[in-house]
């Protein structure tokens, strides 16, 4: 077995090459790089469009289905579908229509709009919890959970999992270093000790949980189903079962972020997997790729919240934005839930997620690799290590940069978009079986070069 790391002089030569090759191929998108540092820091509107591997951002033109054209006229596979709010297909008619048609008729009104009823029962019935608030972000609707989780409960620590991401919400942006709670590295302008009032512990560690949730100090325990976003890190079996069981016992609530996960199937990995949350979560593709995100509570938990809101009595809650729920978001979340979101659509994307995984595995068998595929439902993960990382220490040891850097680099002059963070590969019902091949034979041709690098 080969694990194919990276050293730089191995790895010198490909990356140069690969860089004067997409820059011979992007003379437009290079073009326009330039221009654009004169008016946006950074020379991208948002610094993450800048965390890709090209020596320059690629700019889009347009989208259609799982497809994205820059504008120097390359069609790519897009596996990275906005990193994953086009997970149903970019340019989707149904969300065009709704939207044009609603943005006729006036965006938001801070008034509530007869649709955002049906949208409300949609959302009950395909997630299980019974009442819902809409947000502008994932990252809204994880902050309005969390203030809403220490209201209720009165106590004032969250518990997250080491290697978490669950939006720009200062309570989460705690790690394990060497073992120990530290503020994550890179935070700009934090003033606060967030490591004070949040808990961290590795994902999958039972006495671990059983040991922070003892104090009975922890309002609410915040977690995706399967972590996604430091790697892919799957559950044990029976974690889910006992991460309830355990909250429970411990009087702590349990907030599942399915932002990511809803790539398992129409209800989510908590209905796929028959979790209880207290808390449910969900941004990106609800809207289709417009700005919002909903969070569901269970019966018992709304009648907490009452409570709890009657106990606070009146002034300013410090939760919700003004665009948070507006007519344009409530009439694409109903083109989502009642049209696009479809079991057809899941069929597709999961047939696609099971001939990608295929694909993958045959490349890292048949070149003898030490490497793992890994996938919840359509969103598949190629690691750079095996057996796969059970948390995220494991996975940042694993970590191998250069490596990564000139794999994206080599997708993209190949024609394949994946997400820009870590391998992460998303599947939408418009990928045809040919984008697939081509991910996985370039993947392939990859794989032979490093080979060749390394003999
Ligand atoms: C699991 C999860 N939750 C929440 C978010 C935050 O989403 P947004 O950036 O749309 O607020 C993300 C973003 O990647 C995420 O992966």
């Amino acid at each position: 077995m080969s694990a194919l790391h990276s050293t730089s002089e191995t790895l010198g030569g490909l990356i140069a090459g690969e860089r004067r090759r997409f820059l011979a191929d992007h003379p437009r998108s290079a073009a326009l790089a330039e221009q654009a540092k004169a008016v946006w820091r950074g020379g991208v509107p948002m610094h993450w469009m800048a965390d890709w591997a090209s020596p320059t951002p690629i700019f889009a033109a347009h989208g259609v289905g799982a497809e994205v054209v820059d504008v120097d006229g390359h069609a790519y596979a897009d596996f990275c579908l906005g990193d994953t709010p086009a997970m149903f297909g970019h340019g989707e008619i149904t969300v065009a229509n709704a939207l044009s048609d609603q943005a006729r008729r006036g965006a938001g009104f801070m008034l509530p709009t007869a649709t955002a009823v049906i949208v409300g029962r949609l959302l009950a019935e395909r997630f299980g919890l019974p009442l819902w608030q809409a947000a502008t972000t994932a990252t809204d609707a994880n902050r309005a959970a969390l203030r809403w989780a220490r209201a209720v409960t009165g106590r004032d620590r969250v518990l997250v999992f080491d290697g978490c991401y669950h939006g720009a919400v200062d309570d989460t942006f705690v790690s394990l270093a060497s073992g120990a709670p530290a503020m994550k590295a890179g935070l700009v302008g934090q003033v606060h000790d967030v490591a004070a009032f949040s808990k961290v512990i590795p994902f999958n560690d039972l006495p671990a949980l059983e040991a922070a949730l003892a104090p009975g100090d922890v309002a609410a325990v915040l977690a995706e189903p399967v972590m996604t976003n430091c790697g892919m890190i799957l559950p044990d079996p029976g974690f889910h079962q006992a991460l309830r069981e355990i909250t429970r016992r411990a009087g702590t609530l349990l907030i599942i972020d399915e932002t990511h996960t809803l790539s398992t199937g129409p209800g989510g990995y908590t209905r796929a997997h028959g979790l209880e949350p207290d808390i449910f979560t969900l941004g990106k593709a609800v809207a289709g790729g417009l700005p919002a995100a909903v969070w569901g509570v269970t019966a018992e938990l709304a009648a907490r919240m009452d409570e709890a809101e009657a106990r606070i009595g009146p002034g300013y809650s410090g939760i919700g934005t003004t665009l948070s729920g507006n007519a344009l978001t409530m009439a694409a979340m109903r083109a989502m839930l009642e049209t696009v979101m479809s079991q057809e659509a899941y069929d597709r994307m999961l047939a696609g997620a099971t001939r990608l995984v295929a694909g993958l595995e045959a490349v890292v068998a048949r070149r003898r690799l030490a490497w793992s595929v890994v996938h919840v439902g359509a969103r598949v993960e190629l690691v750079f290590a095996s057996p796969p990382p059970r948390n995220a220490s494991e996975m940042r040891e694993a970590l191998d940069h250069d490596l990564l850097a000139v794999f994206h680099l080599w997708l993209i002059n190949r024609g394949v978009l994946i997400a820009p963070f870590h391998n992460m590969m998303l599947v939408s019902p418009m990928t045809t079986d040919a984008r697939i091949d081509q991910l996985v034979e370039a993947v392939d041709g990859f794989a032979a070069r490093l080979e060749s690098l390394n003999a």
